[in-house]
C-alpha cells in the first residue's frame, strides 16, 4: 500500500519533493491555522503528518491519526503545540527541526534588539510620514549597544548564537542555563541566576522552550527586577511572558521597551502592545528566511521518511523506539 503523508500547510518544494518519493503527499490549505477538529478530520487514515509550530496537535488530532500514523514531524524546533505524552502513549513518533534555524532565529532576536535600541520603528514612521524636515542634531536618539549588558535567558543553541552576536557588538554577556556553557564561559560570558541577570542586563533576550516550568517565567516580579532602562526581547514563545504584566510594566515605565516576535495567543497581538511607540511587534518570523525554511522542510521530510521506513528519525523528540 502506498503511504499517505499529510502536510498541514504548504512548505518549500525542497521538502515536498523528498516526501513524494516516499508516498502520496496531500497538502492542506494555506493561510489559516486549522482547528483541532479540522485537523482531526484531515489526518484520519494517514501514515505521517508534517505540521507547523502554531498548529494544535492535541489528543483529538492524535487519536484520529493513531490507528495508521507513525510520525508527527514538526516543521520547527519548538514542540509545545503537540501533546507529546499522548503521542507517546499512542506510539506516534514526534520529531522537530533543530540546528537549521538557529542562525535565522538568532539574527531576528538581534535585529529586534537593535530595532528597539535605535527606535527603528519611530524613525521609519517619521520617514514615511512626509513630515520629516531634515537631519537634525537632537532628533530620534536611540541608545548604543556596545558596552551595554546582554542577558540571555536560556543559553541553548539559539541563546548561545545570540550571545555570540552580542559579543561581536562589544556587549558584555550574562546568561542563565541549567548547566554551564563552556564555550560561552571561555568567550567571557558569565552565568548568573535569573534574578541576578534581570537586575544586571540592559537587554534581556528569552530563549527557553515553552514547558510547564517556563510558562509565565517572566511575570510582574521578574519585570520589576529589570532596570527601568532595560529592554525585553522575546523570540521564544509568547506564553513564557505574562503578557498582562508586560503591558503594565511598559505602561508604567518600569522597563524601557520590548521587541516581540511571539505572543501568548497567536495570532492575537494585544492592541496595547501594537500602540506603544517603544515596542516592536513582529508576526512570529524567527525562522522565516528562504534558506532556513527550505532547510527546515528537508529536515522535516527526512524525519518523516525515516519513520515510514521503520528507521530511527534523525531528530526524535519523544524517543520512541521504531
Ligand atoms: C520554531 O521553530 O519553534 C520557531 O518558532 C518557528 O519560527
Amino acid at each position: 500500500m502506498p503511504k499517505t503523508i499529510y502536510v498541514t500547510q504548504p512548505i518549500p518544494e525542497s521538502g515536498l519533493e523528498m516526501l513524494r518519493t516516499a508516498g502520496e503527499v496531500r497538502v492542506g490549505p494555506a493561510g489559516r491555522t486549522a482547528t483541532p477538529e479540522e485537523l482531526a478530520a484531515q489526518v484520519r487514515g494517514v501514515d505521517a503528518v508534517l505540521c507547523f509550530v502554531g498548529e494544535p496537535i492535541d489528543a483529538t488530532v492524535l487519536e484520529a491519526a493513531a490507528p495508521t500514523c507513525r510520525v508527527v514531524a514538526n516543521y520547527g524546533v519548538g514542540t509545545d503545540n503537540i501533546d507529546i505524552p499522548t503521542a507517546t502513549r499512542l506510539g506516534i513518533q514526534v520529531t522537530n527541526t533543530p540546528d537549521v534555524l538557529t542562525d535565522a532565529t538568532a539574527d531576528l532576536a538581534f535585529t529586534l534588539l537593535l530595532a528597539v535600541a535605535r527606535d527603528l520603528a519611530g524613525a521609519a514612521r517619521l520617514a514615511a510620514s512626509g513630515t520629516w524636515t531634515g537631519v537634525a542634531p537632537m532628533q530620534l536618539f536611540g541608545h548604543d549597544v556596545a558596552g551595554r549588558t546582554l542577558g540571555i535567558v536560556g543559553a541553548g543553541r539559539i541563546g548561545a548564537a545570540v550571545a555570540r552576536r552580542g559579543m561581536g557588538f562589544d556587549m558584555p554577556v550574562v546568561y542563565t542555563s541549567r548547566k554551564g556553557q563552556a564555550a560561552l564561559d571561555k568567550a567571557g560570558a558569565t552565568r548568573l541566576s535569573l534574578g541576578e541577570l534581570l537586575e544586571r542586563a540592559d537587554f534581556v533576550s528569552l530563549h527557553v522552550a515553552l514547558t510547564p516550568e517556563t510558562r509565565g517565567l517572566i511575570g510582574a516580579d521578574e519585570l520589576a527586577r529589570m532596570k527601568r532602562s532595560a529592554y525585553l526581547i522575546n523570540t521564544s514563545r509568547g506564553q513564557v511572558v505574562d503578557e498582562a504584566a508586560l503591558i503594565r510594566a511598559l505602561r508604567d515605565g518600569s522597563i524601557a521597551g520590548a521587541g516581540l516576535d511571539v505572543f501568548a495567543r497567536e495570532p492575537h497581538i494585544p492592541p496595547e502592545l501594537l500602540a506603544m511607540p517603544n515596542v516592536v511587534c513582529l508576526p512570529h518570523v524567527g525562522s522565516a528566511t528562504h534558506e532556513t525554511r527550505s532547510r527546515m522542510a528537508v529536515v522535516a521530510a527526512r524525519n518523516v521518511i525515516a519513520c515510514l521506513r521503520g528507521e530511527a528519525p534523525p531528530n526524535p523528540v519523544n524517543g520512541l523506539s521504531t
